[in-house]
């Protein structure tokens, strides 16, 4: 634990490896001997691929960040009316990353005065370290308190600390990045780590034109590509592997039927790549290809079965002007 300043801290709860490397290691050594290969899109923010998602929300193409910065400027009041900001609370960010939207959240709570403290939590922590540093400037006397962990961990975090009164944050579709199992399974897990008097935003992309959805992960300045491609610069970096990045390309592709978006880096030629902390050779054949992320696109009655079948209930809706993306305030039942 780093101790900062008296209001805020760093905990890292991350499992601590012989490698140190936060799990990178077996994920790679698992991904890449699997068929289809693959590797967990948890590992794309070091701290360079934490500076290109930051390029990635200003494009053009990708609408997701606008359009739920939008909900959450225009209609902050709402929803913080609707969470009840009158009884002391805990903020739970989970994968907060610059917390970019939560600003608007947070100007407004200590605005009001309310009683609170925020606690982000994330995988990166580069990222936190930056959030932290952001956190004391802008509100020196706003008490944080910094969790590095995987969404699970932060689940095991939150039922040790059932006494204060949480109110969880899931933003930025991040729960798109399960696959449907899994994001059920999350939901009705953390559900159980709540109690009635806490509140739940999730924040979801939803269904619309598939040609809008795929551009949003394919620019034509190619930033998602290169954000795609430094995963396997980061294996590189930090595991001594030998990836030659002129020889893969990124691709993704999103299948209406099943609202999924799937990106890929697929091998230009039949070559060997050695990971070096591994020990390990791993073969490419020519044009194969490695499922680096999925990105969940949903209806809103999709979120009310899932949510319905965990035990929670929407209490209100927020949505923008065009119906692309929803902030669902959940209660637990
Ligand atoms: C797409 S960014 C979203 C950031 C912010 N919530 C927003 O809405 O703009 C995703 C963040 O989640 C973090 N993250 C990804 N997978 C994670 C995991 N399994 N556990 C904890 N954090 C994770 C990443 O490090 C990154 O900062």
């Amino acid at each position: 634990m780093t101790a900062r300043t008296t209001q805020n801290s760093l905990v890292n709860l991350l499992p601590t490896r012989v490698s140190d490397d936060n799990g990178l290691a077996q994920d790679v050594m698992q991904g890449l001997s699997q068929s289809p290969k693959k590797l967990s899109s948890r590992f794309f923010y070091d701290a360079k691929g934490s500076q290109l998602f930051q390029q990635i929300m200003e494009l053009p193409e990708y609408y997701l960040t606008k359009l739920e910065h939008q909900i959450l400027s225009r209609q902050r009041k709402e929803i913080l009316y609707a969470i009840d900001t009158q009884n002391p609370f805990q903020l739970v960010d989970l994968g907060a990353g610059d917390a970019y939207k939560t600003k608007l959240l947070l100007s407004e709570l200590v605005a009001s005065k309310a009683d609170f403290s925020y606690v982000p939590l994330d995988i990166s922590e580069d990222q936190l370290n930056l959030l932290l540093e952001d956190m004391h400037h802008r509100w020196p006397h706003l008490e944080v308190q910094a969790l590095a962990a995987e969404y699970f961990q932060g689940l095991e975090w939150l039922n040790q600390n059932r006494r204060q009164r949480k109110v969880v944050l899931f933003l930025g579709s991040n729960i798109g990045n399960f696959d449907l199992p899994e994001a059920q399974n999350f939901l009705c897990a953390l559900r159980q780590t709540l109690n009635p008097e806490d509140s739940f935003l999730l924040g979801l992309d939803l269904k619309k034109d598939p040609e809008k959805i795929r551009r949003a992960y394919d620019d034509a300045a190619g930033v998602t590509s290169a954000f795609n491609l430094n995963l396997l610069h980061r294996i590189n970096k930090e595991l001594q592997g030998d990836f030659d990045l002129d020889q893969f390309q990124h691709f993704a592709e999103y299948d209406p039927l099943e609202g999924t978006m799937r990106s890929f880096l697929v091998s230009r030629q039949a070559q060997e790549v050695h990971i070096g902390a591994l020990k390990q050779t791993f073969r490419f054949e020519a044009w194969e290809a490695i499922h680096t992320e999925n990105s969940y696109k949903f209806t809103l009655r999709q979120v009310e079965e899932m949510a319905g079948s965990c035990g929670f209930t929407i209490q209100e809706v927020f949505t923008d002007k065009t119906f692309g993306f929803a902030d669902v305030l959940l209660r637990p039942v």
